[in-house]
C-alpha cells in the first residue's frame, strides 16, 4: 500500500477477517482510510466496527453483486486497492443451500472484478491492485502422510463453499491474464480469533462450553486442520499488498496442525481452569461445567459426520515465507489463550450476533444429525 494508494476498499468488512483486517489497517496505517462495502448478511456485524475512527472509515451497506455501487464508489473514493473477503463461507451451509454461494462467491466476485477492470483499465490505466482472499479448501482434502498444500497443488474442490471458492480464483486469475488486471490471491487455512461467528468450530465451542451446550463432534474427531490466527492471516495479506507480484497466488498457514478433537480438548481444558478459578465467571456462566466442579469435556457428543467431510488440510506457505517475508507470530498457546480471553471479556458481541433464532436454528440442527 504506496501512498498513490491511499484509499482501499474491503468487500466483506464487517465479517470476521474482514473486520480484523480493517481494525489493524486503521491502526497501524495511519494515511490509509477504508471504505467497507457489506450486505450485512447473518455473519456481518456492523457493532464490530463501533470506535473506530469515522474520519478514516466509511461503511456502505450493499451487495458485491451491485455492479453500478461498485463502480460509484471505486471512482468516488478513487480507490486504488481493493481487498476482497465477501463470501459465504460455511461449508455446513454450502451443503444446506449451495445458491448463495454460487451466487456471491462466483457472481459477486465477477461483479466487482467487472468494475475494477472497467474503472482501471480503462483510458490510459491506473495503478491499482485487486487482491482476492481465498481458501486452502480449494486443493481438496490430503490423506495423513501427504506433503502439505504448495500453490502447485491441483484445484480439487469438495464441497459446494470450496467448489464457489474456485470458480472465483479462476475467475481473479483470468482477468489477469486476458485484461491485465493487477491481482493477487492468498489461499489460506482456516483462521481462528475474535470476532468470528459462532458457527465455526473454535467460536461455536467457547460459547457451548460457557452455556453448557452439546460439543459436537462430526465423526471420529480426527479430521485435522491447520490453524491460523487471523491477526498472523492479516499481516500476510498487508504483506502481499506491499510485496505481492500481480498475478501469483501465495499459501498462508498457521503451522498449527491439530486434530479437532485436540482443538476441543483444549478449549474445554482453558476454560475450565479459567471458570474454575474465578468465582465472578462461574455466576456469569452457571450452565458451564466448570462452575458445578465438572469437565467440560462431559459435554463432547459425536454426532454423524458431515457428508464429503474433508479429511485433512495442511500449507507450505515457503512461497510467502521466501517472497513476502511472512512468519506466523502466533502459537498454539498464545493464539488460543488470547482467543478465549476475547470471548469470556465479549460477551455481550456474541450474544448480539447469536440472536434467538440463529440459538434455534442451532439447536434444532444438532438435534437432527
Ligand atoms: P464471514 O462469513 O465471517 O464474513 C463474510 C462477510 O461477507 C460478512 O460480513 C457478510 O455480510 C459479507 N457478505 C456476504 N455476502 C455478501 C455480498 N453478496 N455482498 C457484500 N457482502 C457480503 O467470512 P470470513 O470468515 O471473514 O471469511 C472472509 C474471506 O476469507 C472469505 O472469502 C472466505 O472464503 C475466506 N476464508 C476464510 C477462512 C476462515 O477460516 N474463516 C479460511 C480461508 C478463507
Ligand atoms: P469449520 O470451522 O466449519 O471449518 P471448515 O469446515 O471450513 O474446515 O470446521 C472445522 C472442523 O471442525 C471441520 O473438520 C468440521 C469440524 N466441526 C465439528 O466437528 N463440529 C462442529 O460443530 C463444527 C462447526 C465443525
Amino acid at each position: 500500500m504506496s501512498d498513490s494508494r491511499e484509499h482501499i476498499m474491503v468487500t466483506g468488512g464487517a465479517g470476521f477477517i474482514g473486520v480484523n483486517f480493517v481494525r489493524r489497517v486503521l491502526a497501524t496505517r495511519p494515511t490509509v482510510s477504508v471504505v467497507v462495502l457489506d450486505a450485512l448478511t447473518y455473519a456481518g456485524n456492523g457493532t464490530s466496527l463501533e470506535q473506530l475512527p469515522a474520519d478514516r472509515l466509511h461503511f456502505v451497506h450493499g451487495d458485491i453483486r451491485d455492479q453500478r455501487l461498485v463502480d460509484r464508489l471505486l471512482r468516488e473514493h478513487e480507490i486504488r486497492t481493493l481487498v476482497h473477503f465477501a463470501a459465504e463461507s460455511h461449508v455446513d451451509r454450502s451443503i444446506d443451500g449451495p445458491d448463495a454461494f454460487v451466487a456471491t462467491n462466483i457472481d459477486g466476485t465477477h461483479s466487482l472484478l467487472k468494475a475494477a477492470r472497467e474503472y482501471w483499465l480503462s483510458g490510459s490505466g491506473t495503478p491499482h491492485r485487486f487482491h482476492h482472499v481465498s481458501t486452502d479448501e480449494v486443493y481438496g482434502s490430503l490423506g495423513s502422510e501427504d506433503p502439505p498444500f504448495t500453490e502447485r497443488n491441483q484445484y480439487q474442490p469438495n464441497s459446494p463453499y470450496s467448489a464457489s471458492k474456485a470458480g472465483s480464483d479462476h475467475l481473479v486469475r483470468a482477468y489477469h491474464h486476458t485484461f491485465g488486471l493487477e491481482v493477487t490471491t492468498t489461499n489460506c487455512s482456516n483462521n481462528y480469533g475474535p470476532y468470528q461467528f459462532p458457527e465455526k468450530l473454535i467460536p461455536l465451542m467457547i460459547v457451548n462450553i460457557l452455556e453448557g451446550k452439546p460439543l459436537p463432534i462430526y465423526g471420529d474427531g480426527m479430521q485435522v486442520r491447520d490453524w491460523l490466527h487471523v491477526e498472523d492471516h492479516c499481516r500476510a495479506i498487508e504483506a502481499c499488498l506491499d510485496r505481492g507480484v500481480a498475478g501469483e497466488l501465495y499459501n498462508i498457514g498457521g503451522a498449527n496442525e491439530r486434530p479437532n478433537l485436540e482443538i476441543v480438548g483444549k478449549l474445554c481444558e482453558m476454560i475450565d481452569e479459567r471458570v474454575g478459578a474465578s468465582s465472578d465467571l462461574a455466576s456469569r456462566f452457571p450452565d458451564c461445567p466448570a462452575s458445578k466442579g465438572s469437565s467440560s469435556q462431559s459435554l463432547v457428543t459425536y454426532v454423524t459426520d458431515r457428508p464429503g467431510h474433508d479429511r485433512r488440510y495442511a500449507i507450505d506457505f515457503s512461497k510467502a515465507a521466501a517472497d513476502l517475508e511472512y512468519q506466523p507470530q502466533e502459537t498454539f498457546d498464545s493464539g488460543f489463550s488470547g482467543t478465549v480471553d476475547w470471548y469470556l471479556e465479549n460477551e455481550p458481541w456474541w450474544r448480539g450476533v447469536m440472536d434467538g433464532s440463529y440459538r434455534q436454528w442451532l439447536d434444532s440442527n444438532y438435534a437432527s444429525r
